[in-house]
């Protein structure tokens, strides 16, 4: 029988191959339904004794995911099964790579982008990798993973919406099913399938240059928005969704971290059950809700790495949540493990829990250092077999073996639609928290003179913030903008040319004016590099310009409007006295121009803080549950609205 199956299976694998083949060619267009559909359900091959019991039987559709991971496993060489825990990146792995090596997954580095950065570009280097997985002996698809984490914030043209601190701040779960349904049909036109989104940690320390990754300090709240944003994203779009970072990396201490950075890596020195409760409920959640991938933080709990915990990662994630999914490793996280070699950072890591190991630089000697260390003992087979077997569900459950680039019926027709701007749009408008508007200040007048300063009103860069077209973000040069969209002040000129207002920027001429608006912001950053111990407007990750806006709106003698584009709360304790209104716009991202059209009353504030706001930086942390009779500035959950 095994025989006969087989001749049937070679037969199979053969149409397959050239299906598969012929589908992907067509690279200029979004690609079709590209994947083989092995079998038409009803087929005569479908579901047929022959496929069910052949190798080829894991590509049929109508044999249960268990069966078909079972049948798969036991066909593979053990270089088979290394080859998929390893994830290359794509400056340091070829097609012929994935072919050679068998490997799981290739991944963008932040801001990592093939050619010009363009669709045609990234279908091209997608499809080029799946064609070359598609041509070994098991033809296991990749997964191609990145961080678009706002947005497919990666390449040129995307929607890019609010950080994930203005979207709690919004505190909207249907928005969040519509930025995931933007976002998947932009990853899908792009051939990617792994978002390593959304990040719901649980941010506590606003000096944490990841504060605005967070969506609140609440893990009720963040639970609310990301279980939606997975849901959409992998049940309507298929695409693999990351519940990251595991765990506590928003719970780490100032001055913790053994990696050399303030905060960010840092160490969580508390309970377990407050680790439980505030840090690790959002998991359980996501698993709840079907989550594929979680990575694992830096970070380390109670002075224990967290890739090296196998407590954390084997008994609890893997064990109490019944976690079934991908644990991927964070970028050359386990190099910080205390052992004596890359070798034995492998072993303890592997034999933690990891799964999946995201080596952008020594994913050979990942391969090496697996199959070496199931060759000593140091490494069970039955932990490679777990892993591999969780890699190969998820591809399954995925539909990765019939459609490796996604469904073209799925894929946005081209990135930045009007339409899925609008998403973006709606989405600034609801992420704007009115903090302070006295003589009711606002809305302003459509056809008011307004002077308008600061250096973050007419930049695209400062209201995207990192992991925008680069790793660390960028501001916009020399009238060259960092990415496609609009800007703050471009919200103000249209809502003044169309209702006979007048917007005046050049100081001179702010005497002339009825209302001044001090546009405030940080410079775009990144992890470690936003840690900043000051947080105040004039130091820090704030921008150079604040103080000579806040100089030339006081010397105009006019009431005063600041708007601070930040990626957490500043200090602004001593500033606020002096101001008439203030709104914390977070960083709104490309369509900056609807800041605008809730200024002017188009729409009422309905954004409420999902942090505390500090009076100064020595009560930090405070938050909900640690307030210890701190009186902070503005409390978790305030925000005022025009209508009474
Ligand atoms: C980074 C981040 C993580 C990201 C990964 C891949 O270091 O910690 O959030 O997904 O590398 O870019």
């Amino acid at each position: 029988m095994k025989g006969y199956c087989k001749s049937i299976s070679l037969v199979l694998i053969l149409f397959m191959f050239v299906t598969s083949i012929v589908a992907c060619r067509n690279k200029d267009a979004v690609p079709k339904t590209t994947g083989i559909q092995t079998h038409t359900p009803g087929s005569a091959a479908a579901g047929s004794k022959a496929e069910k019991n052949g190798v080829s039987g894991y590509q049929n559709v109508n044999v249960p995911v268990e069966d078909r991971v079972k049948v798969l496993l036991e066909s593979m060489t053990i270089d088979e099964k290394v080859g998929q825990m390893a994830q290359a990146e794509r400056g340091t792995a070829s097609p012929n790579d994935v072919k050679k090596y068998f490997l799981g997954s290739v991944f963008s580095g932040g801001g990592s982008h093939p050619g010009k950065n363009k669709v045609e570009d990234w279908i091209k280097m997608c499809t080029g990798y799946q064609e070359a997985a598609k041509s070994t002996r098991l033809g296991i698809p990749i997964i191609y993973g990145i961080d678009s984490v706002h947005g497919h914030n990666t390449v040129n043209g995307a929607v890019i919406f609010p950080h994930n601190i203005g979207l709690g701040a919004a505190g909207d779960p249907e928005l969040m099913k519509r930025i995931a349904n933007v976002t998947a049909s932009e990853m899908i036109a792009t051939g990617v399938n792994w978002n390593f989104a959304p990040c719901i940690a649980v941010g506590r320390d606003e000096r944490w240059g990841r504060t605005y990754e967070s969506f609140s300090e609440n893990p009720d709240l963040v639970s609310k928005l990301s279980v939606p944003y997975i849901k959409e994203l992998q049940d309507k779009f298929g695409i693999i969704a990351t519940a990251k970072h595991y765990a506590a990396d928003g719970g780490t201490v100032w001055k913790s971290s053994s990696s050399g950075y303030p905060i960010d890596q840092g160490d969580a020195k508390i309970t377990e059950e407050e680790l439980m409760e505030i840090h690790i409920a959002g998991y359980k959640k996501a698993i709840e809700a079907g989550v594929k991938s979680v990575m694992v933080s830096f970070s380390s709990w109670n002075g224990v790495k967290n890739h090296g915990n196998k407590y954390l990662i084997e008994d609890v994630l893997k064990g109490k949540l019944a976690f079934k999914g991908i644990v991927v490793s964070d970028y050359e996280a386990i190099h910080q493990l205390n052992e004596k070699d890359f070798y034995h950072q492998v072993v303890a890591s592997v034999n933690a829990g990891i799964d999946m190991f995201m080596e952008p630089n020594h994913w050979k000697k990942t391969i090496e250092a697996l199959k070496k260390a199931v060759d000593k003992g140091d490494v069970k087979v039955e932990r490679i077999n777990d892993a591999v077997s969780r890699i190969l569900r998820v591809k399954f459950e995925m539909g990765l073996f019939e459609n490796p680039l996604g469904k073209k019926e799925l894929a946005a027709s081209a990135l930045g639609l009007d339409e899925n701007c609008e998403v973006a749009r709606k989405a600034v408008r609801e992420s704007l928290v009115l903090l302070k508007n006295k003589n009711n200040i606002l809305p302003l007048k459509k056809g008011a003179k307004i002077y308008i300063t600061g250096p973050a009103m007419d930049d695209i860069g400062v209201q995207c913030g990192g992991w925008t077209a680069s790793w660390q973000g960028g501001t916009d040069k020399g009238g060259q903008k960092w990415t496609r969209g609009t800007t703050i002040l471009d919200g103000f000129k249209k809502v003044a040319r169309d209702n006979g207002g007048t917007i005046i920027t050049d100081k001179k001429d702010a005497k002339d004016a009825d209302v001044a608006v001090a546009v405030l912001g940080e410079k775009p950053y990144a992890e470690y590099e936003g840690d900043d111990g000051s947080l105040g407007l004039f130091d820090g990750t704030a921008l150079d310009g604040n103080m000579k806006a806040l100089e030339a709106v006081k010397e105009s003698g006019l009431p005063v409007v600041v708007i601070l584009v930040s990626g957490r709360p500043r200090i602004v304790t001593n500033e606020i006295e002096k101001w008439d209104a203030f709104i914390e716009a977070w960083l709104p991202g490309s369509e900056g121009d609807a800041v605008a059209e809730v200024l002017y009353g188009d729409y009422d504030f309905t954004g409420k803080l999902p942090v505390t706001w500090p009076v100064n930086v020595m009560q930090i942390p405070v938050s909900i549950d640690e307030m210890d009779g701190k009186k902070p500035l503005f409390e978790y959950g305030f925000g005022l609205s025009i209508a009474k």
